[in-house]
């Protein structure tokens, strides 16, 4: 099905309904949830985290067994997140300093950790050499010239260089990374001149390449065309073949499953790499969007030619739908499927800040609590203080017990940075 009657598809496997039709997420009725966390909550269903997690390590392994999933931090980058993923086995991708902050506290093996960033500072390389961060992304050749002077003698940094594969893809704009013009990475003749520089190096190991296409493609044959581009630079034992597996946000999103997306990227590195090299992958949004909600409470019903209804998050939640236009869709949290049309919009004072326009709810009322699901990747993320909001808590949900792991900021802590 490919309609609003297909709604619970896009919820976390596991997502039922009780009698009076209250949905329960992770065996947890969302109303008693909202009741002991307040509203907006963003609810993670940590089984289903954690299956995705073993299911990309799997199949991963189960087609190339000299393999590691490195989770994307960025997609949801709180300690206990990260610390789900590190018990599931996976290996931690964190773009700069505060994401090695969180991975360590995670309880992460510093050697996992995989540094990202196209504009590192001194003061992160620092900090990743001296934690032992197994492999630094070289992006640039000021990467080089800065590890060059912080690692210290005796110690060898392994390295990869991310290069630009020059692959177009058909995501938004500003999640596409693989094409020429990109900011990320090197084009191949640039990369050539880095790796003779890391290779020339006393402190540095030329491990491999890295390349990463963007975020939400679903199209399984652009991200393996990135593949041919880097073994074009030559054999190494090490190649991150990046994220970017797309998730389904609406009913007419068809991304690829885990296992098309892997037999069309790894027949991709059978023909091209090197037999005996390792393969990295780093997918965020797909272990993580699909198996969250926000749960909001509805604060105003504005009806007119369009009815608003608006709830207490918005932009300071999800910046997903403001940034790239992202649609998202919801329902009230006992009346499932059916209703009019509405626009769903948040509490900030921009006419971009909508959450679900034209989307169907049925008989919405002030005080119900609205649910927005596939909120589990780059939401927390992004989340943020415009009009004051404190930033929501993340509650992990499961086998119908709840566990706060981040609580909502509170009013004071808006002040805490003022001098
Ligand atoms: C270097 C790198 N690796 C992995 C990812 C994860 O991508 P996604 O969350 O789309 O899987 C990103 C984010 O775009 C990234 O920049």
């Amino acid at each position: 099905m490919t309609g609003p009657d297909d709604l619970l598809g896009l919820f976390p496997p596991g997502t039922a309904q009780d009698g009076d039709g209250m949905l329960r997420i992770g065996g947890c009725r969302l109303d008693d949830l909202a009741a002991a966390q307040g509203t907006p909550v963003l609810v993670v269903a940590e089984q289903a985290v954690r299956q995705r997690a073993r299911d990309y390590r799997e199949q991963l392994a189960a087609r190339w067994p000299d393999s590691q999933v490195v989770f994307a931090s960025k997609a949801f980058p709180c300690t206990a997140v990260q610390r789900l993923m590190v018990t599931e086995g996976l290996w931690l991708d964190v773009a700069g300093g505060g994401e090695i902050v969180t991975a360590l506290a995670a309880g992460a093996d510093p050697a996992t950790l995989v540094l990202h960033g196209n504009a590192k500072t001194t003061e992160e390389i620092e900090l990743a050499v001296r934690s032992g961060v197994g492999t630094v992304v070289v992006d640039n050749e000021d990467d080089i010239d800065r590890l060059d002077v912080v690692v210290p003698a005796g110690r060898v940094q392994g390295c990869l260089v991310r290069v630009i594969p020059g692959v177009q893809s058909s995501t938004y704009p500003a999640y596409a990374t693989g094409h020429s013009g990109s900011k990320f990475g090197l084009s191949p003749a640039a990369a050539r001149q880095a790796i003779s520089r890391i290779e020339a190096s006393a402190r540095l190991r030329m491990d491999g390449l890295h390349t990463h296409v963007g975020s939400q493609i679903l199209v399984a044959d652009e991200l393996a065309a990135a593949v041919a581009p880097l073994a074009a630079l030559g054999d190494y034992p090490v190649y991150d073949l990046g994220g970017g597996l797309g998730c389904r946000y609406t009913y007419t999103d068809q991304p690829p499953s885990l296992g098309e997306y892997l037999d069309v990227l790894i027949s991709a590195a059978r023909e091209h790499l090197p037999p005996g090299a390792r393969i990295l992958i780093e997918p965020g949004r797909s272990v993580v969007a699909p198996n969250a909600v926000t749960v909001y409470r509805v604060t105003t019903v504005k009806p007119g030619a369009t009815t608003f209804v608006a709830v207490d998050g918005g932009m300071g939640d999800n910046l997903e739908v403001a940034l790239v236009g992202q649609r998202f869709e919801a329902t009230i949290a006992d009346r499932v499927g059916g209703g009019q049309p509405v626009t769903v919009v948040g509490r900030h004072c921009e006419s971009g800040d909508v959450l679900s326009a034209n989307v169907p709810l049925r008989d919405p009322k002030v005080g119900d609590l609205l649910v927005v699901p596939v909120t589990g990747a780059y939401c927390y993320t992004m989340s943020n203080n415009y009009n004051g909001a404190r930033r929501i808590p993340v509650v992990l949900a499961d086998d119908g017990d709840t566990k706060l792991v981040v609580r909502r900021e509170r009013w004071d802590e808006l002040l805490s940075r003022d001098l």
